[in-house]
């Protein structure tokens, strides 16, 4: 009993943990990463943000835009874990499961915290109205966020007295006290807004504990689960939702989503302790987009930026808006790699890079009137910094086909050998389309 319990409750266990992780501002190819790796894992584990993530995973030439459920679904017998952590629209899991069953994907392995913070359908009025105020006259107040209720629900967690868990959701009747309450705070938030059902108590109830019955079965305590399989000797796969220069504590504060969307939320967010991580893969694009507003020093308003954006098809997977596009900041990447702990980079997109002459890569600001190679998280600072460029040779090779190293072009390898120095960490991963097979794998 007493080792059991050791087992159990210190993590002294043999399983290994790897996390995947984006070193930008999203969208730089986690899912493709997460499904390559998640063959050589049992269970991959979501434990930040929610139906704003958008991971698109390519197999056989068919496309999946994945949003609540794991990536590593689509590898069969693979355990699917929704984390504590992440917050949980119901009715927009189950149907998301439901349209992956519908493609033949099973989804009978996926599980999901009974603590995980529910999205309710006031959130997503609370993240339209806060973005119109925040707006204002000019409109530089907004973020630009996904509207799917990411930032309120994550504020009624910090709040409590209006949070809904998913374990609430098997407990009608005190579902219906919470929403009670929950609904009182909304209206005064919401008041003069036409909110439908989504302030009516009753109408909630019934409509949240049905999504819960069809959750039932997939309810768990998922941080004993994980803990017991590391104790079994399995390892655990972490996927991060959004990204690092979007964190809600070192992102680029205010333009940035509300969880802490790097390896540093995976304590919370699931329960398995930071030292437990052996391996931390870093997810870069061989150049930078954002989605949403806020600073990004590299942004090419340009043909430079509608090139990338075209042959990179930057369209968001989640809202479908043109993401913006420039060139490969390394000064966030190296404070991405120090922030996470990084311990091996993917680059990804790199075929997006064909044709360009010559490839600019910024190694530094200037800011406030000296040069600086720290990045400067606070968005103002940000919005002031001018990047330092220095040029690289371009590649003019279609590079799609390549999959080993050799079939690179020497600037390509170059380019890939700039970015090793200056991050001080290995490039294992080199991403060349979005199929699994597109990929050179170091
Ligand atoms: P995530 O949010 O980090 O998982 O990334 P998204 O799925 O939102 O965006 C990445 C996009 O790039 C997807 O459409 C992928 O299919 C695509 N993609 C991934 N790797 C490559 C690559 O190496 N080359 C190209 N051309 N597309 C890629
Ligand atoms: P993946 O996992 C790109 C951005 C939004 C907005 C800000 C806040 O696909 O990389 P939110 O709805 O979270 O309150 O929006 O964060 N954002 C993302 N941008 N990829 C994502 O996820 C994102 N998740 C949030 O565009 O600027
Ligand atoms: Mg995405």
């Amino acid at each position: 009993m007493d080792e059991i319990q050791q087992n159990a409750e210190t993590g002294k266990s043999t399983g290994t943990c790897t996390s995947v992780v984006g070193l930008h501002w999203g969208d730089e190819g986690k899912g493709k990463v997460v499904d390559l790796l998640a063959a050589e894992h049992d269970a991959v584990v979501r434990y930040n943000g929610g139906a704003n993530a958008g991971h698109t995973v390519v197999v056989g030439g068919e496309r999946y835009a994945l949003h609540l459920v794991p990536s590593g679904i689509l590898y069969p017998g693979k355990l699917a874990v929704v984390g504590n952590g992440v917050v949980v629209d119901p009715e927009k899991l189950i149907d998301e499961m439901a349209a992956l069953e519908a493609r033949g994907v099973s989804t009978e392995s996926l599980v999901v915290s009974s603590r995980a913070h529910v999205v309710a359908p006031y959130h997503k009025l609370e993240d339209e109205v806060r973005e119109q105020i925040a707006s204002g006259a000019t409109g530089s107040g907004a973020i630009g966020t996904t509207k799917r209720g990411i930032g309120p629900c994550y504020a009624d967690k910090a709040q409590r007295a209006s949070a809904i868990r998913v374990g609430d959701l098997l407990r009608p009747e005190m579902l219906r006290a919470r929403l009670e309450v929950a609904c009182k705070f909304k209206s005064t938030r919401l008041a003069g807004i036409d909110a439908g059902d989504a302030l009516n108590p009753a109408a909630l109830t019934a409509r949240l504990a049905s999504a819960g019955e069809k959750l039932r079965p997939r309810v768990r305590d998922t941080t004993y689960l994980l803990h017991d399989l590391l104790a079994e000797g399995k390892s655990l796969l972490f996927e991060g939702g959004n990204a690092t220069l979007l964190d809600v504590d070192h992102g680029t504060y205010p333009f940035v989503t509300s969880s802490n969307c790097t390896t540093l939320g995976i304590s919370t967010g699931t329960g398995v302790p930071g030292r437990r991580l052996d391996r931390v893969v870093g997810i870069m694009k061989a150049y930078c987009t954002r989605v949403g507003g806020g600073p990004m020093p590299t942004e090419q308003v340009n043909e430079i930026g509608n090139r990338i954006r075209e042959r990179g098809r930057e369209y968001g997977t989640t809202t479908g808006r043109p993401r913006r596009c420039g060139w490969l900041d390394l000064v966030a990447t190296r404070y991405s790699v120090m922030i996470n702990g990084v311990t091996e980079v993917a680059v990804m997109l790199f075929d997006v890079l064909t044709g360009f002459e010559d490839l600019q890569v910024c190694t530094a600001y200037n800011f406030e009137g000296s040069r600086t190679d720290r990045f400067l998280p606070d968005a103002v600072d940000l919005g002031q910094a001018t990047p330092v460029y220095e040029t690289l040779p371009g590649f003019a090779e279609e590079i799609t086909g390549a999959r080993r190293w050799q079939d690179l072009p020497a600037n390509a390898r170059g380019y890939i050998e700039f970015i090793e120095r200056f991050l001080g960490v290995p490039v294992s991963i080199i991403s060349v389309g979005p199929g699994r097979e597109q990929t050179l794998v170091g």
